[in-house]
């Protein structure tokens, strides 16, 4: 049953299960008019274990529908992570063609009647290696002229009569349809499956051939795949867990995987590599259209934060193997609380969107809510942005946000005079949303001043009458942030640390903030998301006072405004 804790902590517009345990987002796909967000979930209690896929879809990616779980533990193993893609032409041949499809005058041949064509005296196995093979090669040499057989998302003419499940029928017609790829676990192997929906996403059916990638590991696992339109393949990107090792494989049907390259160990290789991912992502500004690659590598226990985190590479993927532009690693969060992300396929205009969990194996199982555990953040966009030494580093922040602002709490601020401070009352029971564009004033002498900065400290800080608070501060004179929970006392744990900083612009006394405050979740993006910390938070009590207090210099708020936060359902 629910305990206070339980709603206490139950975020307003962040997913978390009903009950139970969740821990890593899967399978997150838009299909066209749903974004679909599966999970790693153990529906019989509030600890990792017994791991199935649990399900949800939105219109939003705030508001969110539970649906029945959608792969469930076998004697085969537990149900670990993966990723799923539309196979919208059939390229597997796991659909069933419908008694009305009729062959189409240019309609795409599966991967295997192609190969099959090809390659007729061979095993089918061998028939499928060989025509990755050489269709990679082809493609990559530019010799391949015939056109894309990648579908826009409706134009099939192929129209599928209407499924009984409600979802279904807003769907659009497809030969194919929804494909999962993932990790079927046992402790002694791990090995790669594939799994079919016939109704859009609800059901997930496992495909007889399982496994269609077994090496022969315990530790291989959390595959990402993605379809590669230049060289017109499905790449896989799964992990070598302790030999720290990405490997890449491709694929033309989803069932017969070519082993393409390795990537690492690299960067911080910590006990074990965990759900891998790449993106195309944009590089703002500059040549409009230029993009880059980004391999994003989660480690676990090891991150320098503590136990779990998410480091990128920033480089090139030329459909075989990724190129590191450099030899930089940086991690995606400052905060210890974002873990295993991955991006959504299929999001309109090809932009990068990510969920992760928010959370760290150090402590999700000893959390104070005790009927469900585990949250996903709010879906952020990724770009690539310059920092101030000329590097491409990510920037992330919130994704579609603005829709669920209510009016803005009136309340205005434009200047903070030195050891000074301002307060406004929050919202009891909603999530919150704060923006902030502040300067610190020079204030004339560089010398040490008491305990307060050098040259200034900007806090804003969530506080309640039992004396908890929670604070966001920036120092002027070493330009850093600060994220402070450790005087909230609704939890503690060795591994539960307290505080967190980032490095903001050298030199500049200028930042701004957008802070989203949800309950046991506290997300952070600063500088337009070039530092982002994400934090769980466990009040004792609710925190029902916002302070904007300033020392040892003045400063001035170019921009200031509180939203309370709602789903589009609630209003
Ligand atoms: C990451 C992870 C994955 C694995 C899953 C099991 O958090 O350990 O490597 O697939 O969780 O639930």
């Amino acid at each position: 049953h629910e305990t206070l804790a339980d709603k206490q902590y139950r975020p307003r517009i962040h997913f978390s299960p009903s009950t139970g345990f969740m821990n890593d987002p899967n399978g997150l796909i838009f299909d066209g008019r749903y974004y679909h967000l599966y999970y790693q979930y153990n529906p019989f209690g509030p600890y990792a274990g017994h791991v199935h896929w649990g399900h949800a879809v939105s219109t939003d990616l705030y508001t969110w529908q539970d649906l029945p779980i959608a792969i469930r533990e076998t004697e085969a193993g537990e149900a670990y992570s993966g990723c799923a893609v539309l196979d919208r032409d059939n390229r597997s041949g796991l659909f069933p063609p419908r008694t009305q499809d009729k062959p189409q005058p240019g309609s795409v041949e599966t991967a295997a009647q192609k190969a099959a064509q090809l390659f007729p005296s061979l095993p089918e196995d061998e028939q499928a290696r060989r025509l990755v093979d050489r269709q990679s090669h082809d493609l990559l040499k530019g010799a391949n002229s015939s056109p894309s057989l990648l579908k826009e998302l409706g134009d099939d003419p192929v129209s599928r009569e209407q499924s009984p499940v409600p979802m279904s029928p807003a769907l659009p017609p497809m030969a194919g349809g929804l494909v999962a790829i993932y990790t079927r676990a046992t402790p002694q192997r791990q090995t790669q499956y594939i799994a079919w929906s016939p109704d859009g996403g609800q059901t997930l059916k496992d495909y007889e051939g399982n496994p269609v990638l077994d090496i022969g590991h315990n530790s291989f696992r959390d595959p990402k795949v993605f379809w590669h339109a230049p060289t017109e393949k499905w790449v896989m990107v799964v992990v070598r867990s302790r030999e720290h090792k990405v490997s890449f494989y491709g694929s033309f049907d989803l069932k017969h995987w070519m082993h393409l390259s390795d990537f690492g160990p690299s960067g911080i290789t910590g006990v074990d590599y965990e759900c891998p991912g790449l993106a195309e992502v944009e590089v703002e500004g500059e040549t409009p259209g230029e993009k880059r690659w980004v391999l994003f590598v989660s480690i676990n226990p090891g991150g320098p934060q503590g136990g779990s985190i998410t480091q990128y590479f920033v480089g090139q993927f030329d459909g075989e193997r990724f190129t590191p532009d450099d030899t930089i690693v940086d991690l995606t969060d400052f905060g210890k609380d974002s873990y295993a992300l991955q991006t959504y396929e299929n999001m309109p205009g090809n932009q990068t969107v990510y969920v992760a969990w928010l959370d760290n194996w150090q402590y999700c199982e000893e959390l104070p809510n005790k009927s469900w555990r585990g949250v996903m953040t709010i879906p952020r966009k990724v770009v690539l942005r310059r920092d101030t030494s000329g590097w491409l580093r990510i920037a992330q922040t919130p994704y579609a946000l603005e829709a669920l602002r209510r009016p803005a709490i009136p309340f205005t601020l434009s200047r903070l005079e030195p050891q000074s401070s301002r307060q406004v009352s929050l919202p009891t029971g909603e999530a919150v949303e704060l923006l902030l564009d502040v300067s610190l004033e020079d204030r004339g002498s560089t010398l040490p001043d008491g305990d307060h900065g050098r040259a200034g400290r900007f806090v804003v800080a969530f506080s309640n009458h039992q004396g908890e608070s929670l604070s966001i501060g920036f120092d002027g004179f070493s330009c850093q942030l600060w994220l402070d929970r450790s005087n909230l006392h609704g939890f503690t744990h060795p591994f539960f640390t307290g505080t967190f900083s980032s490095a903001l612009v050298p030199g500049s006394r200028r930042f701004n903030l957008r802070i989203v405050l949800d309950a046991c979740t506290l997300e952070v993006f600063a500088n337009e998301g070039m530092s982002v910390g994400t934090a769980l938070i466990y009040p004792a009590n609710p925190l029902e006072t916002l302070s904007f207090q300033v020392t040892n210099a003045a400063a001035v708020i170019h921009q200031m405004a509180l939203y309370p936060l709602r789903q589009t359902m609630d209003r």
